[in-house]
């Protein structure tokens, strides 16, 4: 947040003779860095440089035949050609709630889901939904980039709590606890976790479910890697604690499940009220999601899981690769991630060291010199409010993640 804030000084088109031109509240928006690394990295590589991207968040498969070939029949039905109600097709809705049921189990009726523009909308609603100014969110760090742009834009103030991997990269109840105030009003909870990869336990869920409902807290729980766990099991907190559901909003979407990350399809499941409130908005904002792209979302969430049961397979084979490879690095070490796709290594050992004749002091730093001397792109921790870490996505083919492991391997002086 709060990185750039470009002023005029009373330029045509401004707020007035010394107004800004930007509101301050989109002014402190900072761009996403994950979209900006990888942005740099595709830039290079059009420039003809042989770069290899561990920046993205998205799978490398494309998206199964079947929901592509739905989404072509859907096409060529004009009826997909008009508006269609803000909250959802409502067959997509029925098959949400079902595929709800059928993948955690947690039972919801269509009138409780809110089909929106990817996973990222359904995280901007609920907190547009929940928050009033100064309204306090926990959200553990290391955390993925939107969710403290999300708050703070919906008037709400992001707290964060930090976690690092003593503990797995999972928060506890006792720092929740710490940061609590009577402003608290929400818990931003994500399992498994982008950008560290980890999964929460049965019972650390149940405790910090336990607390929110003690306390009178809402939960925020993005499940969008609910399939992308790695010899783990994924627990829905609703389900866990089935008290919570009158204060909990479940974000999910069909971007990482079924490799559909430009389909642009998520969903916000919460009590109607909200469900209702999170709708009004949407109906003036984007109004519904593009017909074409809901017809491929219901054809993916009523198919089967053999797609991302292929894709967890391969994701599983290259999280070992370079769980392996990294730790062979002096001076970087990772944990093991147990889900998404994402490796979050330290690499503060490398802090101070000659480099290629420079010495970096933070991961940024290092990120850098990563991209200009390897022409690998990684996302530095800084990002994710975590300092001192690199994110590394596993989402791309084994002979690329080796050759670019090696290169920092060789840059850092490991191999
Ligand atoms: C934790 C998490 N939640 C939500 C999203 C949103 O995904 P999308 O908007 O593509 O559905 C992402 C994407 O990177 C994510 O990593």
């Amino acid at each position: 947040m709060a990185q750039q804030t470009e002023t005029g000084s009373g330029a045509p088109g401004g707020a007035g003779v010394t107004g800004n031109r930007i509101s301050a509240r989109i002014a402190a928006v900072s761009p996403s860095a994950t979209l900006a690394v990888d942005a740099k990295a595709k830039a290079l590589q059009a420039e003809g440089e042989s770069v290899i991207g561990f920046g993205a968040g998205e799978p490398d498969f494309p998206t199964p035949e079947a929901i592509v070939e739905a989404a072509a029949a859907a096409c060529r039905d004009p009826k997909n050609h008009r508006y269609s109600p803000t909250a959802g097709l409502p067959e997509l809705r029925s098959a949400v709630a079902a595929k709800t049921a059928r993948d955690s189990g947690y039972e919801v009726t269509a009138a409780q889901v809110l089909v929106t523009n990817g996973g990222k909308q359904a995280v901007a609603n609920a907190f547009a939904a929940l928050c009033d100014p100064g309204d306090e969110v926990l959200v553990p760090a290391p955390y993925w980039t939107t969710y403290p742009e999300s708050i703070a834009l919906a008037g709400g103030v992001p707290v964060v709590v930090a976690t690092d991997a003593s503990s797995g990269f999972r928060v506890t109840v006792d720092q929740l606890e710490a940061a609590r105030t009577p402003a608290t009003k929400v818990l931003l909870f994500v399992s498994p976790s982008n950008p560290t990869g980890a999964v929460y336990p049965r019972d650390e869920i149940e405790a910090i479910g336990r607390w929110a409902v003690d306390h009178g807290i809402w939960v925020v729980t993005d499940e969008i890697y609910e399939h992308l766990v790695y010899g783990v099991g994924h627990h829905s907190m609703p389900v866990v604690v089935p008290e919570l559901a009158d204060r909990c909003i479940v974000v999910n979407g069909v971007a990482k499940t079924y490799a559909m990350t430009g389909w642009r399809v998520g969903w916000m499941i919460g009590p109607t009220d909200v469900i209702v409130a999170a709708t009004n908005l949407q109906s003036h904002e984007t109004s519904n999601v593009a017909n074409v792209s809901q017809r491929a979302a219901l054809a993916a969430v009523t198919g089967d899981l053999s797609a991302v049961a292929m894709m967890r397979e391969a994701f599983d084979r290259r999280r070992i690769t370079m769980h392996r490879m990294l730790n062979e690095i002096d001076g970087v070490e990772c944990l093991l991630p147990e889900g998404a796709f994402y490796a979050f290594p330290s690499v503060a050992g490398l802090y101070g060291r000659d480099l290629r004749g420079r010495t970096c002091h933070s991961s940024d730093e290092l990120a850098e010199l990563a991209i200009e001397e390897a022409k690998v792109a990684v996302v530095p921790g800084e990002a994710f409010g975590s300092p001192g870490y690199f994110r590394l996505s596993y989402a791309l083919g084994d002979d690329d993640l080796v050759e670019g492991v090696t290169r920092l391997a060789d840059l850092f002086g490991g191999g």
